[in-house]
């Protein structure tokens, strides 16, 4: 049976350029979003081929209800699933003390327990066919970044979400990894990479001198989820262009 991949996020950059490599390699594509507009834009940006191996659902990592009604509908429409990336995910740009405990709660529901209710909710369909989890955590995990509070707490929290998940699932046969870019252009990072200031010195600190691509971090994300990878779990692939050598 061709393996599906369930995407959460996949109406954003990363999501997008992480369905085209995993159709790319062969997959069946579950594509999941809370913003439907921009999900039926990205599928309609997918070559015919992959389109037709395709389907979209809406999605709120927020609620159980709707984690359990999508992994449900993408097994019910492929067959099988064998890969969830957890790529829905939410910034703030706010220090400590201008972070509401209330938006706190918000970031790590989305980007945190979203991860996780998505992982308890495919467990079962994903060690059923040998499968794999790779999140989208970020160097925001384990740089401390001043202006992003709730953002870098909640990828901390996903990175090791990713370690003890490897742990606890190895024996159902489901490897978890996670990869971690510095900034790469999209949707959320439009207003910083807009700014001059920003730019000079986010590039000065990346000694390759130059922003993560979508496509690359798709491709880290295809890799750990290939049979190439069968060693590799509790992982945390860090594209970061050097920025964290210094
Ligand atoms: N852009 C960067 O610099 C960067 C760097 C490191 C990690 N990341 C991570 O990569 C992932 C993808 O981000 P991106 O850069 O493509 O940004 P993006 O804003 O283009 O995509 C994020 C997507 O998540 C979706 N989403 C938000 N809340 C959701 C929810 N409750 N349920 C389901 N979907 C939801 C959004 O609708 C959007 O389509 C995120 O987890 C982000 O934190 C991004």
């Amino acid at each position: 049976m061709t393996p599906a991949a369930l995407v959460t996020g996949a109406a954003g950059a990363i999501g997008q350029a992480t369905a085209a490599a995993l159709g790319a390699a062969g997959m069946r594509l579950a594509l999941a979003d809370t913003d439907e507009t921009a999900l039926d834009a990205a599928v309609a940006k997918l070559p015919p081929h992959l389109r037709e191996r395709t389907t979209a659902h809406r999605l709120d990592v927020t609620d159980d209800a709707s984690c359990a009604e999508v992994v449900a509908a993408a097994v019910s429409a492929h067959g099988t699933l064998s890969l969830l990336v957890n790529g829905a995910g939410v910034m703030v740009r706010d220090t400590a003390l201008q972070t509401s405990v209330a938006t706190f709660q918000r970031v790590l529901d989305v980007n945190l327990t979203g991860a996780y209710r998505m992982s308890r909710a495919a467990h079962a369909a994903l060690a059923g066919d040998g499968g794999a989890i790779v999140s989208i955590s970020s160097t925001h995990a384990f740089l401390a970044a001043k202006g992003s509070f709730a953002y870098g707490v909640s990828k901390a929290g996903l990175s090791h979400l990713t370690r003890l998940l490897a742990l606890e699932w190895a024996e159902d046969g489901i490897r978890v990894n996670a990869v971690a870019p510095t900034v790469v252009p999209s949707a959320m990072t439009e207003d910083v990479l807009a700014d001059p200031g920003y730019v000079n010195r986010k590039m000065a600190a990346i000694p390759l001198g130059a922003p993560i691509a979508p496509e690359h971090v798709a491709a880290a994300v295809a890799y750990l989820a290939s049979p190439g990878a069968a060693s590799t779990t509790g992982q945390i692939l860090v594209l970061d262009g050097g920025e964290s050598l210094a």
